[in-house]
């Protein structure tokens, strides 16, 4: 087990916002375990989604960095405090975590799912700082409620990296920020209706992500922006669904006793979402998808969510990538090294439309691509 008695002072930080497919982007590679999905080529309209961070500016190395253990041949330990199982997003992710910080890549991880629970991801958190471990990876719940926790990391000397989601905290308090752009995947979703629609009415139901969680925050908020601009669309209601197929049929079914025959749009916040709206649809007698009576958007674009669009059954599907793990091995190395990294890392998304369907704003759906997705 690796440790840090001081705060670590890199040698240099980058700070500028990168954008990055997966295993890909500006960052060193770190032994990627796994192949990127198909990236986009256009960077975001929106910014990266953090200012970037304060990065110690201090040029002296600190005493017993993990460099010098790394450079022993030891290995580095790294916490990783999950979000839970809500998904097959989230899978995807844990998954990719497993297969990138192994011992034989030099890692000892310790993944913690959370199980969704604020509590447990402080509790695990803490843990890290009390084994003293080298990196610690928080993928955050929610936005808030992090300052103190991240303070103790900061007095342990422990470099942070936040990871797929945002936190309220100042970006001084942490290291290193890694994800998507929530609010821009929002935006798209907006902006591919709009397109679709053409000036036609929409009367949009809304089954969002986890509440205070900046996936859903930001998917709101990007569509919001674009259903501000269109006086006709209407967001009937828009309920968490908690990101769990489970939660999605359950707010659906809920749904359609309130707005049966009033709504004409589904906006569901992941894939799993999707599918149980689905399953409550189809206990219905609504039918969704391309031809149907109501216009299904979804987010994440696993594999399964993509073969659902391929079939015409999700309209739209917009891509939040789960292959972030490589970028954030890169972020410790060079810390590790004592060089510089990026402090802010932007990992592409891109979206997809059903056979049909051609959008400026997506790609349209076709077995090859459905081949290419590994989850
Ligand atoms: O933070 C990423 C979101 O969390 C994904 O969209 C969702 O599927 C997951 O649970």
């Amino acid at each position: 087990m690796l440790r840090k008695k001081l705060a670590v002072l890199f040698a240099a930080a980058m700070v500028a916002a990168t954008v990055a497919g997966c295993g890909g982007g500006d960052t060193p590679a770190a032994a990627p375990a796994e192949t990127a999905p198909a990236a986009d080529t256009e960077a975001p309209a929106e910014p990266a989604p953090k200012e970037e961070a304060a990065a110690p500016a201090e040029t002296a190395p600190a005493e017993d960095t993990a460099a010098d253990t790394a450079a022993a041949g030891g290995t580095i330990s790294v916490g990783y405090a999950q979000v839970g199982h809500e998904s097959d997003w989230r899978t995807a992710n844990t998954q990719n975590y497993q297969n990138t910080f192994t011992a034989e890549n030099g890692y000892e991880l310790q993944l913690v799912d959370c199980d969704n629970d604020n509590a447990a991801q402080l509790e695990a958190v803490r843990n890290f700082i009390g084994q003293e471990l080298d990196y610690i990876v928080i993928a955050p719940i929610e936005t808030a409620g992090w300052d103190t926790v991240l303070q103790e990391a900061k007095d342990a000397g422990i470099p942070v990296i936040i990871a797929d989601r945002e936190i309220d905290a100042d970006a001084s308090m942490y290291d290193a920020w890694v994800g998507t752009n929530t609010k821009n995947e929002g935006v798209t979703a907006g902006n591919w209706l709009a397109e679709y629609l053409d000036g036609k009415e929409a009367n949009i139901l809304v089954i969002e992500g986890t509440v205070g969680a900046s996936a859903a925050l930001g998917r709101s908020e990007g569509f919001n922006e674009v259903a501000a601009s269109h006086s006709e669309w209407k967001i009937l209601d828009s309920q968490s669904g908690d990101f769990t197929q489970a939660g999605g049929q359950e707010v659906m079914e809920s749904f359609i006793k309130s707005y049966e025959g009033q709504f004409n749009v589904v906006v569901c916040h992941n894939d799993n979402e999707a599918y149980g709206a689905m399953d409550a649809m189809d206990a219905a007698g609504i039918t969704y998808g391309v031809g149907g009576d109501v216009i299904l958007i979804s987010f994440d674009a696993t594999h399964d969510g993509l073969q659902y669009t391929l079939d015409g059954k999700i309209n739209c599907n917009v891509e939040c990538n789960p292959i972030q793990a490589e970028v954030v091995a890169s972020v410790i190395q060079a810390m590790n090294s004592g060089s510089a990294y990026e402090a802010t890392t932007l990992v592409n998304d891109e979206a997809f439309v059903a056979p049909g369907i051609t959008s400026q704003y997506a790609t349209t759906m076709t077995e090859e691509i459905l081949a290419g997705r590994a989850y």
